[in-house]
C-alpha cells in the first residue's frame, strides 16, 4: 500500500498542473481572444494566419508542435525575432486557449 504513495503523489501533481490549463474561460474572454488572434496576431501572421512577417499558424503546422511549446512562444515571444512576448496581456490560460484554437483551426 505505502509503495503506491509516490505514484499517487505524482498523479495528484500532474492533475494540479493540468487543471489551470484545462480551465474554461468566460465566453466573453474567448471572444476577445478570438479578436486578438485575427487583429493583433494576424497583423504579423496574416489575417487568415497563413503567414506574413511571422510564419503561418495554420492547424496543419500547429498540430505537430507540443501545446506547451506554443504556449511558451506566446507568453515569452521568440527572443531575437519580431515575435513579442504577450505575458503582460495574456494569462497562461489565455495562451493555452489560443494554442488549442490554433491547433484545432478555429480561424480557418
Ligand atoms: C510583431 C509581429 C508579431 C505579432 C504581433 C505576433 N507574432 Fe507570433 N511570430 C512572429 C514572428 C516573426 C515569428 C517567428 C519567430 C521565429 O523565427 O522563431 C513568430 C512566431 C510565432 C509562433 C511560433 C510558430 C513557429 O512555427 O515558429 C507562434 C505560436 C506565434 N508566433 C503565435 C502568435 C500569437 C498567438 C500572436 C498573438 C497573440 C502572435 N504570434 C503575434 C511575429 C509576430
Amino acid at each position: 500500500m505505502t509503495r503506491r504513495i509516490p505514484y499517487l503523489l505524482a498523479l495528484a501533481f500532474s492533475f494540479a498542473m493540468a487543471v489551470p490549463v484545462a480551465a474554461a474561460l468566460e465566453p466573453e474572454r474567448e471572444r476577445a481572444l478570438g479578436n486578438l488572434l485575427v487583429h493583433d496576431c494576424g497583423s504579423c501572421h496574416g489575417t487568415r494566419l497563413r503567414g506574413g512577417l511571422g510564419p503561418p499558424l495554420t492547424p496543419d503546422r500547429m498540430r505537430h508542435l507540443p501545446r506547451d511549446w506554443i504556449v511558451d512562444a506566446i507568453l515569452d515571444g521568440r527572443r531575437g525575432t519580431a515575435m513579442p512576448p504577450w505575458r503582460a496581456l495574456l494569462t497562461p490560460e489565455d495562451a493555452a486557449w489560443l494554442a488549442r484554437s490554433l491547433q484545432s483551426g478555429v480561424v480557418e
